[in-house]
């Protein structure tokens, strides 16, 4: 089967690596793919929102599958661009069209659609510039600190946690009045704070049927003990070791069958991955996020822990047939360590060349922020490889990413130390 995956991270790295197990693959291509995809398959420079180019590359190269990486394709239409197009629409694509991918692409439809499928999630209420002063007098109303979302996508750091009550209504105002975050920021959501533990949950639908992939848990703070930027994902563990079977039971319970189920019931068709961003408070889980893909670097613990075969899998998941499909799952744990540029997630420097990623033994090295320059492999992200480990527990997987990572070297290299440290 020929094979287009879109997108450049770690995650489509390691959906490479998984692909390229199958005896299925005849041909893998990656658009536009990274250093590491370039040694699995052969990577195609395009813009995933590049619809016609994307078009271009499945008809010449008789692509038989595609499936997207990132949200952005997603949000902006990619699959509907596939279905109203005759030369196309047999194709299948693994990702959710326009419509559903509002439940990564706007915070209010998520929450609308969580509200009416009575899913557990944090009270809020949207605001927009003309309802600027509403907002203010809601923020009064709650306990600091106060959780501010931009409605739209921006780049993962829409969602502010404040402290003080002047400072939530100063950035209000920043949002709404001044855009802080351009067209994102024209609506806010301003939500409960939820205090408690977070992991997430991966789903993968047919639109009818589902099957849960691996939980995980990631570490988004560039700092160690959880402090500092946020980041995309510094490192990440499967399965998470307090999800125990009650807790797994209540998630798919009270959040997976109601949000496979309310998609359903309002007509949506839902084809790919759903990544379930969920906090526990007192033991009970609470929707913070819904994605419309797979999580970076979750995917670098959650793909080495299927077992099945992955063209079959995605297959299966075209053909409306999972709910007949085995999933097997390796009872180990994985754990991923992000290694960053230095000053990632500001500004940083590209280009440094990468050592020693050929040395690394009984870990797998996936991918991230890398490209080919005079046949070196260089840096050319803030996120630049993640080293994945298995292990009996995390804390062997971990050992073992650590020793390896002290294989490889680039100019201001920087990783944290503590994954898993809360656990
Ligand atoms: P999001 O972009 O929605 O994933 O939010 C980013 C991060 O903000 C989450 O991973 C949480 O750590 C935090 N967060 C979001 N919503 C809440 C909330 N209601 N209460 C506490 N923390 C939250
Ligand atoms: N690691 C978080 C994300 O992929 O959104």
């Amino acid at each position: 089967m020929n094979i287009l995956i879109l997108g450049s991270g770690g995650r489509e790295c390691a959906f490479a690596w998984k692909f390229a197990q199958s005896e299925k693959i005849e041909k893998l291509l990656i658009a536009p793919g990274n250093a590491g995809t370039a040694k699995i398959g052969e990577n195609i420079l395009l813009n995933v929102n590049d619809f016609e180019a994307i078009k271009n590359v499945v008809l010449k190269n008789n692509i038989q599958m595609v499936v997207v990486g990132p949200e952005d394709p997603l949000v902006n239409g990619v699959h509907d661009f596939f279905l109203n197009d005759n030369s196309l629409k047999h194709i299948p694509v693994i990702g959710p069209q326009k419509y559903a991918a509002q439940l990564e692409g706007s915070k209010e439809f998520a929450k609308e659609f969580m509200i009416r499928h009575e899913i557990p999630t944090a009270k809020y209420e949207s605001f927009t510039k003309e309802t600027l002063e509403n907002g203010f007098k809601f923020l009064e109303k709650l306990e600091p600190p106060y959780v501010l979302k931009a409605d739209g996508l921006a780049a993962g750091k829409g969602v502010l946690i404040l402290n003080d009550l002047k400072d939530a209504k100063n950035e209000l105002e920043e949002m709404l009045a001044n855009e802080k975050f351009g067209e994102a920021s024209t609506k806010v959501v301003i939500e409960e704070f939820l205090d408690g533990i977070e992991m997430s949950s991966f789903v993968l639908t047919d639109g009818d049927n589902y099957v849960i992939l691996p939980n995980a848990k990631d570490y988004k703070r560039i700092g160690e003990g959880d402090k500092g930027l946020n980041t995309g994902g510094m490192g990440a563990i499967s399965p998470v070791p307090f999800a125990d079977e009650i807790l797994l039971e209540k998630i798919e319970e009270r959040v997976i069958k109601p949000t496979i189920d309310g998609l359903k019931k309002d007509g949506i068709p839902y084809v790919g991955f759903i990544f379930i961003g969920l906090i526990m408070v007192e033991n009970e889980p609470l929707v913070i996020e819904y994605n419309v893909r797979m999580g970076d670097p979750e995917t670098e613990v959650v793909i080495p822990r299927i077992k099945s075969d992955f063209v079959e899998l995605l297959n299966a998941t075209a053909n409306r047939k999972l709910g007949e499909f085995n999933l097997k799952i390796d009872n180990r744990s994985a754990t991923t360590v992000m290694l960053v540029s230095g000053g990632y997630p500001e500004n940083y420097e590209k280009g440094k060349e990468i050592f020693g990623i050929e040395d690394v033994e009984d870990s797998v090295v996936f991918q991230a922020g890398t490209s080919i320059a005079n046949d070196k492999i260089v840096t050319n992200g803030g996120r630049v490889l993640a080293v994945t480990s298995y292990g009996d527990n995390f804390h062997e997987a971990l050992k073992l990413s650590y020793k390896n990572i002290g294989k490889i070297k680039f100019d201001k290299m920087n990783y944290r130390s503590d994954i898993g440290f809360d656990l």
